[in-house]
């Protein structure tokens, strides 16, 4: 597995790539939506957690949003679109400082869960390439 961190240079929109949809199709919603409450339950407890909801509650619902974020984008059910409208990742972030630090931070804590996955590697890699891309999309802060 390569879990490189890819270094952008601030204000840079890479290219991106979609996750296979195999990803969905071999962990179903279920599989998906416990990979992504497993890497804000490392969020929550890193150098990051001041940007994440501290109260349970919350962090549900952000747990919730972000899983049907990677479901639709894996070619499942468009409940992101259905809940929260259009995606426009970068703009929703904006209300919250995210530097090149923070990102790699949020990434390191992807590999952690990623390299628990008994997952084919390339399906893994695939989802990998995409976070380690869009990610920087989301810096829009240097400090
Ligand atoms: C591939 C990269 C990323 C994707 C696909 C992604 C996806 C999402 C989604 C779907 C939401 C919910 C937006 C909404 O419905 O309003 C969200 C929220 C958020 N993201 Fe990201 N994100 C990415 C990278 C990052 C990074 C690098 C950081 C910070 C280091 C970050 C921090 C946050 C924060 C603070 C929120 C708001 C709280 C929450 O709902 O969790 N995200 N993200």
């Amino acid at each position: 597995m390569n879990f490189t961190i890819n270094q952008y240079e601030f204000g840079q929109r890479p290219p991106v790539t979609l996750p296979s949809p195999q990803l969905l199709e071999l962990l179903g919603e279920t599989g998906m939506r416990q990979m992504v409450s497993d890497h804000y339950d490392l969020l929550s407890k890193s150098e990051i957690k001041h940007l994440f909801p501290r109260i349970e509650e919350a962090l549900e619902k952000a747990k919730q949003r972000s899983s049907d974020f990677f479901i639709q984008i894996c070619g499942g059910h468009p409940y992101f679109n259905e809940n929260r409208g259009k995606p426009m990742l970068a703009k929703r972030h904006a209300p919250f400082a995210i530097t090149p630090e923070a990102r790699e931070v949020w990434l390191k804590c992807y590999q952690q869960v990623l390299s628990k996955m008994d997952l084919p590697e390339v399906v893994l890699q695939s989802f990998w390439d995409y976070l380690n891309v869009f990610s920087f999309w989301m810096v829009n802060t240097t400090e």
